[in-house]
């Protein structure tokens, strides 16, 4: 299954165009003076779907939001699309968000609004200030909602509240709401952990679908190795402060949960 991710990355012809590069990064949390990384070095190339795996507390939280500076590293750097962000001025790393679609463990949904509504939220940053913050979007924001809804086979919902929608369902309506932002890059934290075991393979396939179909690259943390293997192009385990590489048949599966599982 590996190869056959790995041979659809270099299939699209897009190998050598580098989509994220992380040198030499550090970082320390100053509450508790918490080491996560020291020294990490990471290419993304498009098109690739790279899973990070690794025990809860190992850093791919910390990894995922240092690339759209949720979280500002210690120092290193890391250029997303050519540009810098760890050094950059909160107006540059706005520019570079847009292009970042997210999808969290916990969905992160506005449970009392509309499915629509919250898809819509994904279309904010192709609005002007003065619509934005009046909500007013134009009718093409509502059709590419409508479009994302549709890929999710959610068009049906678009008018219940949110908050009455299951599990599975919830985490559909946040890819749509990422989608709807026409992301290049797609961040996934945990995506399936809140999700019961058939779910879990199911929105990992549609995840892994929607960025093939639209050229996306991603970066997905994941604990569960078999997960991991079906959906990575290339896998990189987090722990120790330490990110390395995992090459196809370095290690045996076993092995692999037991150093890097849950
Ligand atoms: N905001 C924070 N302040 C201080 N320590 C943090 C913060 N966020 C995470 N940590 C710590 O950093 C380490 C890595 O956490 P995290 O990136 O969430 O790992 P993972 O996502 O792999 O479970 C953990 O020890 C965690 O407790
Ligand atoms: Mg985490």
């Amino acid at each position: 299954m590996r190869d056959q991710n790995i041979a659809r990355a270099q299939q699209a012809g897009s190998e050598t165009e580098t989509v994220i590069s992380i040198r030499n990064l550090s970082h320390t949390y100053k509450r508790g003076n918490l080491t996560v990384f020291k020294d990490v070095n990471l290419q993304v190339r498009a098109g690739e779907n790279l899973v990070l795996l690794g025990p809860s507390g190992g850093g791919k939280s910390t990894l995922l939001r240092c690339i759209n500076r949720l979280v500002k590293a210690s120092s290193g750097t890391i250029h997303v699309f050519g540009t810098e962000v760890v050094a950059s001025s909160l107006h540059e790393v706005r520019k570079v968000r847009r292009h970042i679609g997210m999808v969290f463990q916990n969905f992160n949904l506005i449970d009392r609004i509309s499915v629509l509504d919250n898809v819509l939220i994904g279309r904010l940053g192709y609005l002007s200030t003065y619509r934005s913050v009046l909500g007013l979007y134009h009718k093409e924001d509502i059709a590419e909602a409508m479009h994302a809804l549709d890929r999710v086979s959610l068009a049906d919902f678009a008018h219940q509240l949110a908050m009455n929608l299951s599990g599975g369902q919830r985490q559909r309506v946040a890819i749509a709401r990422a989608m709807a932002q026409r992301p290049k890059l797609l961040l996934a934290d945990e995506p399936v952990s809140n999700l019961d075991p058939l779910l879990e393979r199911e929105i990992l396939a549609l995840l892994r679908d929607i960025c093939r179909e639209d050229g996306i690259t991603s970066i997905t943390s994941l604990h569960d190795v078999t997960l991991a293997e079906e959906f990575a192009t290339q896998l990189v385990g987090v722990r120790d402060h330490k990110v390395t590489p995992i090459e196809p048949g370095e290690f045996d599966h076993d092995k692999l949960q037991e150093v890097y599982g849950a």
